[in-house]
């Protein structure tokens, strides 16, 4: 029998694999916030295919064995904290978000659960609630931080393997979730600084200029925390904006929509790691500064 997947955070990108994990046979259970309970159906538009799903409602009671965390990072503590009982030694969590360090939070309330980790370039938005649209096709990673937990993510790349999503095991998972960062903190606050989608800061020389310093602060503190050279992430950074071109980057629809954004798992969580290492990112410190305010 498939195990039942609870997915914590039904919205673009828990919707998405709600649906392909209940098309490929997974008996899949919503949670959302109780303020606003989750859909019990979702339309999920794929190109010109479009498909409705029906799910199943919460009961709050049986043991979760297998959670998708896919609440935004700053989210996690207030979602995970009422399901802490219902989860043991038993279970597994995949934290699927982007920024860095939301783990902390799943060890704090869940010590004996296997948690491995997992970051998309899928692309997908929620125009409506039960709506999905899935706009871009991308690659899902999964690895875990300590190396015994391993063999989990290979087992849960095979278990997703008919989901008909692009997955990849990933067994250097904080290298992708660095890049990922690197690229978040070079790309995310500047848009919101210029009001602008992600392409146009590569015609901006000011905003240029920033992000190529940004970008050299976040190479040294990788390069410490990893203890090995990173990548020239300016290069990479400006390759996606390049490619994302007409994207509004998720911090300046957040900060648009006056919701709180991922800035302290982005930026905010560069910083701690410099701190730790006693290295200075005033670049990235001023940023982050600015989106606070
Ligand atoms: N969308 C993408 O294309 C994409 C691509 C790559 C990575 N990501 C990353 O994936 C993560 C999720 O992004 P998203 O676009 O799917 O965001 P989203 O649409 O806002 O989804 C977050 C979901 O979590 C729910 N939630 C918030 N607090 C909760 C709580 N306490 N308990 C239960 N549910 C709660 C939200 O409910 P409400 O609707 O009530 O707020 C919403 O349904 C983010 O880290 C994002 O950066 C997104």
């Amino acid at each position: 029998m498939q195990p039942t997947w609870h997915i914590l955070g039904p919205g673009a990108i828990g919707s998405l694999f709600a649906c392909h994990l209940q098309r490929a046979g997974f008996p899949v259970v919503l949670i959302g916030r109780k303020a606003s309970p989750s859909p019990t159906s979702i339309l999920l538009q794929e190109g010109d295919h479009t498909q409705s799903f029906c799910f199943e409602c919460d009961d709050g009671q049986r043991p979760i064995t297998h959670l998708l965390i896919t609440v935004k990072a700053h989210q996690t503590d207030a979602a995970l904290r009422p399901l802490k009982h219902r989860l043991g030694a038993d279970s597994l969590i995949v934290l699927m978000q982007n920024g860095m360090g939301a783990w902390e939070t799943v060890q704090q309330y869940c010590p004996e659960t296997v948690c491995l980790l997992a970051t998309t370039t899928e692309g997908a938005n929620r125009p409506a609630p039960g709506q999905v649209i899935h706009g871009g096709s991308g690659t899902t990673y999964v690895g875990a931080l300590a190396p015994d937990l391993q063999a989990c993510a290979h087992q849960l790349c095979a278990q997703w393997s008919g989901l008909g999503l692009n997955l990849q095991e990933d067994q250097a998972i904080l290298r992708q979730l660095w890049q990922k960062l690197a690229i978040n903190c070079a790309i995310n606050p500047l848009t919101v600084m210029y009001d602008c989608p992600n392409g146009a800061l590569l015609s901006n020389a000011e905003a240029l200029a920033t992000m190529e310093k940004v970008c050299k602060e976040v190479e040294t503190v990788m390069t410490h925390a990893l203890r090995e050279p990173a990548a020239d992430l300016f290069e990479l950074a400006k390759t996606v904006a390049t490619r994302t071109g007409h994207n509004r980057s998720s911090m300046l629809q957040d900060v648009t929509c006056g919701r709180e954004t991922e800035i302290d798992y982005i930026t905010g969580f560069l910083l701690r790691e410099a701190k730790r290492f006693n290295l200075n990112c005033p670049q990235n410190q001023a940023l982050y500064d600015q989106i606070k305010r």
